[in-house]
């Protein structure tokens, strides 16, 4: 029988994320998103609710230019003010039991030394819940904010994500080997020196000599996640991810994506089962089909085309908003989010996209829409073409994932589309994989016990 789906709520600490506008609606609420009180309440829901994770998308600046400037994100709330979701995860570590808590960060942002301290901090809070989605930023702005005069070269960004990773791995898994922390009262010693490493990692970027300042926590390595879908992304997350998020416009293309990641996975010495695929969708949800379109129907009109370009042209670093909905776009180069224009080509089979296209592939072409049977049925086909979970998509915060919670997951458990309410509490890699820690086939695995040989003098 086939494994039931695992479902993630996708959201992020600002008003407006995906499905802009709605920070407007009455049944929204995701306007009191500085209120720690939104969050709280909605990550205890999808604990109760049979959710495995809540997953905080980030930036750290600002998309490109709409109509030649960017006071149009803050006048309309794209994605600014935000918070930063890494600090969120405490208070949601200690409000929920089951509840996997994946936020997004760049290597741009923050030293891997210390990046490093506060992911393990935090699985140590959660008790082994981390996981971090790696990307790689694409907003020429957030460059600029840290130092840059403006984007880093795509393929430049993943290679110093490399780099980034390798030192976070030889931190998290070779600095402090099992057994290290003693806490032994009679003798007096706190933790083994013998047992704990320096790494003296050297590279382009990073000089770091360790140790790490965090003793092992409960999964070492948080659960990783990566989204970039472009052949250097996809090679990126073939070597490092456990599970990949993709927004494929339909289940065959989505089959299509997914052997090419199982095949990029065994290149890398990797097994077909080490990276689970997570697909974004969004849900309108009816007693009837007629109702459901009828709620599809409202929403649109409540959905803001403008914004919606605003973000997506804004992710690729170009500016349509002097553009008419109608024009096509034949060809984007672009060093931003490569993988868009791929999805919006996919999702317009036969002829060239439009504009208007591209406004709506976040909104229509990963929306189910229907009653919670016929949307089992649609599960059921993208669970055929190979994903193993969801990343929920919302409308509304926490209207959207209340209505899942109450009317789709009954079906879904019944069907066998769902797992039936959790277990014991345990790590996030456990429920996902069984294993607390990271397989032996993973990057990772090479530091384990390989600094020991150095004494503690170098
Ligand atoms: C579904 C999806 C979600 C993403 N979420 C974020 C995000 O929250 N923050 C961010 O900085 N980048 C995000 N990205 C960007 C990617 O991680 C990556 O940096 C970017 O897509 C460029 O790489 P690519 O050309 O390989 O896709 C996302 C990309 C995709 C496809």
């Amino acid at each position: 029988m086939s494994k039931p789906l695992s479902f993630s709520a996708f959201v992020m600490n600002t008003a407006s994320h995906i499905i802009h506008g709605l920070w407007r609606d009455e049944n929204g609420h995701q306007k009191n998103f500085n209120d720690v009180e939104l969050w709280v309440s909605l990550a205890k829901k999808l604990d109760e609710g049979g959710f495995d994770a809540i997953f905080f998308a980030d930036v750290i600046g600002l998309y490109g230019d709409h109509r030649g400037g960017w006071e149009y994100h803050v006048k309309t709330g794209l994605q600014i003010p935000s918070n930063d979701p890494m600090v969120l995860m405490s208070a949601l570590a200690v409000n929920t039991k089951y509840l996997g808590l994946a936020f997004t960060a760049a290597p741009l942002q923050e030293h891997p030394f210390n990046f490093a301290r506060r992911v393990s901090t935090l699985d140590h809070i959660s008790k082994g819940r981390i996981a971090w989605n790696i990307v790689t930023s694409y907003s020429a702005n957030a460059f600029r904010n840290f130092g840059y005069d403006g984007l880093v070269p795509h393929d430049e960004r993943y290679r110093w994500a490399d780099e980034y990773v390798d030192v976070l791995y030889k931190l998290w898994e070779g600095s402090w080997d099992d057994g290290a922390l003693l806490q032994d009262v009679k003798s007096g010693i706190h933790a083994d020196p013998a047992k704990v490493h320096k790494i003296n990692h050297i590279g382009e970027r990073y000089k770091v000599e360790g140790p790490h300042l965090v003793s092992p926590s409960p999964q070492r390595t948080p659960v990783l996640f990566q989204a970039g879908a472009s052949s250097t992304g996809r090679e990126f997350a073939a070597r490092n991810a456990e599970a990949v998020f993709i927004v494929a416009p339909d289940p065959e293309n989505a089959r299509q994506l997914i052997n090419e990641i199982q095949r990029l996975a065994k290149q890398n010495g990797r097994d077909e089962n080490d990276i689970l695929v997570f697909q974004g969708l969004s849900f309108v949800i009816g007693e009837t089909e007629e109702e459901a379109r009828r709620k599809e129907a409202e929403l649109d009109q409540k959905i803001d085309l403008d914004m919606m370009i605003a973000h997506m042209a804004g992710g690729m670093g170009i500016d349509l908003g002097n553009i008419s909905l109608d024009t096509p776009l034949k060809h984007i180069e672009t060093e931003g989010v490569r993988s868009t224009y791929e999805w919006l080509k996919q999702s317009t089979p036969g002829r060239t996209p439009t504009v208007r296209d591209l406004a709506k592939l976040r909104t229509r072409s990963s929306r189910i829409v229907g009653t919670p049977e016929t949307i089992a049925d649609q599960l059921e086909i993208w669970r055929e073409a190979g994903i193993d979970g969801v990343n929920m998509i919302n409308a509304v915060i926490p209207g959207s994932y209340e209505e899942f919670i109450d009317l789709v997951m009954p079906v879904l458990r019944r069907r066998g589309l769902a797992r039936e309410g959790h277990s014991e509490p345990s790590t996030f890699r456990k429920k996902l994989f069984g294993s607390d820690l990271l397989n032996e086939r993973h990057p990772v695995a090479k530091y384990r016990g390989a600094f020991a040989a150095k004494s503690t003098t170098q």
